[in-house]
């Protein structure tokens, strides 16, 4: 393993000065053999300084790593999540009607479909105003409470595929700042407002603590027998959402062989298959499914998965790049690097691999990002012109949902285009002269004016173009990530499936609130905490 990051490595410092323009100027096919297409998506990641020696070697570590015996393991429902001792079976959600899953020689696929029936028939129901709000009416409004995995994925998917919206409005609450929910629930109408608790372990703090919050705005409206038939849940845990009050006809469950981040395609999908319908929905895992056999089957580099993740692999553990930008040219996509923080930096930021010890390579890298063209009035600066490479993850549809204002998308294609563009040529400083030159500029002031327009160039990029952002594509999209995630994480021999540095900060929080509140003493905290303590008490307004 060593000997190949070290081949790389050696491999990288040996292409020295080379630049990604000299790679196309070599070889008139490099478009064509450093991009691949699956499920009606096309990758390009040929603006790179990935060569056919980089990827020779690249493989020999997926080789190395046992990737494909690792895919085989996951898939067939084996418990690879190995600290937490479970099976990690997100693509059994979208497996399909004839898929058998095996779990401790059960198959968990019947389950799997009576539940996407359930989903099915609720969702279906509630769209046609069949499952009413005990006063009467109809549900107008949808509130899904829940973070991290149970807000970012359908969070997400909802703002992209509001051209599809035709069932009730749905709005997400994540944070316990009491603000998010305050400002949600404001604009309500408390008799035709549905609550979803989504939560796999239903004891997150922040998703109890907005749930005990809307149910008292609820018991407020209507009191407590009524209110109590406002929620439903989405959850794991059986007891704890009989305990809660949820009656289990009202609970869609999921096995814990899903996890968090990876768990929209299942119950936690519950808000977008209403805010879509059921049969979009049912596209939306269909493409996943269309990624998942292409991740199954494809071979070498025409498997997008492998190569987005070599691309990753490539650009933080061997040219030492620490962050990435998601940068979709797609408005509705704004959530898109929020949620792929959480996929990627949940999974892969961990300093330990499986075997207990120490990696001796970094992790996962600082994934980032916006929407274009906003990031380019903002950030783009940086990526341009500031001394840290950051590889640039382009995302651009060739339609889009507005057929009027195509010259607009028109517009937003070429500034995608232009930007990955000037990124790999950049502007050498006799152009810069000679712009200067034409500006009147002479001497030093010439000199002096032409260093700030002067670009390197050479930085990296790649780009995922797709047709239109429907809901097979968005499923296809979010699949790739799923899969480049796993394979970066096998190549890393990390478990990209357990959370463990989530759990500190939860345990200090817990003891800190008494404090905070004045119920317990600050003397035993460090010097900055108590402090910070003391002034935040002083500070609260009268
Ligand atoms: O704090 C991390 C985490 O456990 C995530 O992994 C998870 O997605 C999130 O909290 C929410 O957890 P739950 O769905 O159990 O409320």
């Amino acid at each position: 393993m060593k000997v190949i990051f070290d081949d790389l490595k050696a491999h990288r410092k040996a292409q020295g000065k080379g630049r990604i323009t000299d790679l196309f100027a070599g070889d008139e096919t490099r478009a064509a053999r450093f991009s691949t297409k699956a499920a009606g998506l096309y990758f390009d990641w040929s603006k790179t300084m990935l060569d056919d020696k980089a990827v020779e070697l690249l493989f020999a570590l997926v080789k190395k790593r046992g990737v494909l015996e690792r895919r085989a393991a996951m898939v067939s429902g084996e418990k690879i999540n190995e600290t937490e001792e479970r099976a990690v079976l997100h693509t059994a959600l979208r497996a399909g009607a004839d898929a058998r899953v095996m779990v401790d020689g059960e198959d968990v696929m019947p389950g799997v479909r009576d539940t996407l029936s359930r989903m099915r028939d609720f969702a279906k129901r509630l769209r046609a105003g069949q499952i009413r709000p005990p006063a009467g009416g109809r549900f107008r409004d949808v509130v899904n409470i829940g973070i991290g995995g149970s807000d970012l994925g359908p969070a997400m998917a909802v703002q992209a595929l509001s051209p599809y919206h035709d069932g009730p409005r749905v709005h997400f609450v994540s944070n316990v700042d009491g603000a998010q929910i305050s400002d949600v629930l404001a604009g309500l109408n408390p008799a035709e407002t549905l609550v979803i608790v989504a939560s796999k372990t239903f004891t997150t703090i922040e998703t109890m603590t907005n749930a005990e919050t809307a149910r008292e705005w609820l018991t407020r409206n209507m009191g407590a027998e009524a209110a109590a038939l406002h929620f439903i849940a989405l959850s794991s845990n059986d007891e704890k959402t009989a305990e809660w009050g949820i009656a289990p006809e009202r609970v869609f469950g999921f096995e814990d062989w899903v996890g968090g981040r990876y768990s929209m395609w299942g119950p936690i999908g519950l808000a977008l298959m209403i805010a879509i319908g059921a049969d979009r929905f049912e596209q939306f895992l269909a493409g996943a499914k269309a990624m998942d056999d292409h991740f199954l089957t494809a071979e070498g580099r025409d498997n997008m998965p492998l190569m987005l993740a070599l691309a990753g692999v490539w650009h933080r553990q061997v040219c030492g790049y620490e962050t990435r930008a998601i940068l979709p040219y797609e408005q509705r996509l704004a959530r898109l690097p929020a949620y792929l923080q959480q996929l990627e930096m949940e999974s892969n930021g961990k300093r330990v691999a499986l075997d207990g010890r120490a990696l001796d390579y970094p992790s996962g890298p600082v994934v980032w990002g916006e929407p274009g063209t906003n990031g380019q009035h903002a950030f783009y600066q940086l990526i341009h012109q500031g001394t840290d490479v950051i590889p640039c993850e382009f995302m651009i549809g060739a339609d889009g949902h507005e057929p009027d204002l195509a010259h607009q998308h028109r517009l937003l294609i070429a500034n995608c285009l232009a930007q990955s563009q000037a990124l790999m040529q950049g502007r050498d400083m006799v152009t810069a002269r000679a712009l200067m030159k034409e500006k009147g500029l002479t001497g030093d002031a010439l000199e002096r004016q032409a260093a700030h327009r002067v670009f390197e160039g050479n930085r990296p990029s790649t780009t995922l173009l797709y047709p239109k952002l429907t809901p097979h594509v968005l499923g296809a999209i979010v699949a790739l990530y799923e899969h480049r995630v796993f394979v970066e994480g096998v190549i890393l021999g990390i478990n990209s499936f357990d959370q463990w540095g989530v759990e500190l900060g939860k345990e200090l929080a817990l003891a800190l609130e008494p404090v905070v509140s004045g119920a317990a003493k600050a003397d035993k905290l460090d010097g900055s905490t108590q402090a910070l303590v003391a002034e935040l008490s002083r500070a609260k307004p009268e």
